[in-house]
């Protein structure tokens, strides 16, 4: 078991973000999470390409990319020529997944599929054998600092004894009221990535929140 902590910059200090980014540098984080919105597919805009193009200039984790925009494949290359390592498309706005997933793997990323809280896992049964990831959304997306929805666990289990059933080789990342409590329960049911935004750059130490986190 992972236990992977992939920090939202969605909640660092965009008046010097540069900071932010050689404190995630050094700290224990496992890679730094894009939270790139639409303000289409969900309720509010953040920011896209030209973040992650000079972020990547000084990053020394990979780039966990979480799309929640409503046309993702005009967009597949673009991210991966900005320093986009993982690349992950909502379930929910693909007409043709197994296309898409095939165009992100093409681009040479690791491919993830994320899921909203009401999209349950054995929809994935016949393409989580190409899926590197599965980001399961514990809030629903479009803003940080929300409250975890319970019926993670469950989805967790779930999505774990998917990926046993199918021999997959596939990481689940969780996404949204990450914290000490919710992360070791969240570990526990078998999650391997967590991301959290508000918890550590929310903290007095964040360094001291992702080693704390990456061990509760
Ligand atoms: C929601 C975002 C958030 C963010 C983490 O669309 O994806 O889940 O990454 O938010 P926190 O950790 O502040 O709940
Ligand atoms: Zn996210």
């Amino acid at each position: 078991m992972n236990r992977l902590i992939s920090p939202s910059i969605l909640s660092a200090d965009f008046n010097d973000l540069g900071k932010d980014i050689i404190m995630l540098n050094q700290s224990e984080a496992d890679w730094i999470h894009f939270d790139v919105m639409d303000g289409v597919f969900v309720p509010n805009i953040s920011f896209g390409l030209p973040v992650i193009q000079h972020v990547k200039k000084i990053a020394t984790k990979p780039l966990d990319v979480h799309l929640m925009i409503i046309n993702p494949d005009p967009f597949i290359k673009p991210f991966r020529d900005s320093g986009a390592d993982i690349l992950t498309v909502h379930y929910e706005v693909c007409n043709h997944l197994h296309r898409t997933i095939g165009a992100i793997r093409k681009e040479g990323m690791k491919t993830g599929v994320c899921l909203n809280p009401h999209t349950p896992v054995h929809l994935l049964e016949d393409i989580i054998n190409e899926l590197d990831l599965v980001l399961l959304m514990s809030v629903n997306p479009g803003f940080g600092g929300q409250k975890f929805i319970q019926n993670t666990y469950q989805k967790v289990v779930k999505l774990k004894n998917l990926i046993i059933e199918k021999k997959a080789n596939t990481l689940i990342e969780i996404d949204g009221g990450v914290n000490f409590e919710t992360g070791k329960l969240l570990f526990e049911a078998g999650a391997d990535a967590l991301v959290a935004g508000s918890f550590v750059f929310g903290s007095k130490d964040p360094m001291k929140t992702i080693k704390h986190l990456k061990k509760v």
